[in-house]
């Protein structure tokens, strides 16, 4: 009997050191996370962006290397939305209106369409032309398209198989810096004015 209270002890004490090296190591995990995770904006600023080959509603091939440089008011979406887009863009397009004429030529205003099988160039040149002079029209194969909004972790998908389809898409305007990342994303119905104060703060 006593020498089973005597190999009881030593497993107790055992027991309590795993105990307590597990707390610790979950409280230094938790001070290390809180230290190194990046935050929210510094992860998206790396995971949004990258490369792709377009065509412009101009008819011209274009790639992202076209856009560095400057920096990139970028709004996903098609040209049959039937209220979401055209709110966005003119959001966008008011946006730069408010800013200094100085800073609105640093930005390049573009509209990429998910939707690249009923926007054409002649149906996007027509559509951007609608909002503001100087949006740019992005289209595409439906691979090159896939690839942007993989780059840019863009979800769009038809609502339903009728010849006059809707489709559901991200509905983020995002302000790429001049090299390519991500500066900050506005979110759909933005204020214009608040959008471009933002704007200006950020760029230089
Ligand atoms: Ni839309």
């Amino acid at each position: 009997m006593s020498s089973m209270k005597q190999n009881k002890r030593p497993n107790v004490r055992i027991l309590i050191s795993v105990v307590l090296v597990i707390a610790a190591i979950g409280v230094w995990t938790k001070f290390l996370s809180a230290d190194q995770t990046p935050t929210a904006s510094e992860n998206s600023k790396a995971l949004i962006g990258g490369e792709f080959t377009l065509t412009n509603h101009l008819n011209e091939t274009v790639t992202d290397k076209d856009f560095i440089g400057k920096y990139m008011l970028v709004y996903f979406g098609y040209t049959f939305c039937p209220d979401v887009c055209p709110m966005d863009l003119q959001i966008m397009a008011d946006a730069v209106n408010y800013l200094s004429a100085e800073d609105a030529n640093k930005i390049n205003m573009v509209f990429v369409t998910v939707d690249p099988e009923r926007d054409t160039t002649q149906v996007m040149a027509e559509y951007v032309a609608f909002f503001h002079k100087d949006l740019i029209g992005l289209t595409g194969t439906l691979e090159q398209i896939d690839t942007i909004k993989k780059a840019y972790r863009i979800y769009a998908a038809k609502a339903d198989d009728s010849p006059d389809y809707l489709v559901d898409h991200t509905a983020y305007t995002y302000l790429m810096d001049k090299d390519g990342s991500l500066l900050k994303h506005f979110n759909h119905g933005e204020d214009p004015e608040k959008m471009a104060q933002l704007i200006t703060s950020l760029i230089k």
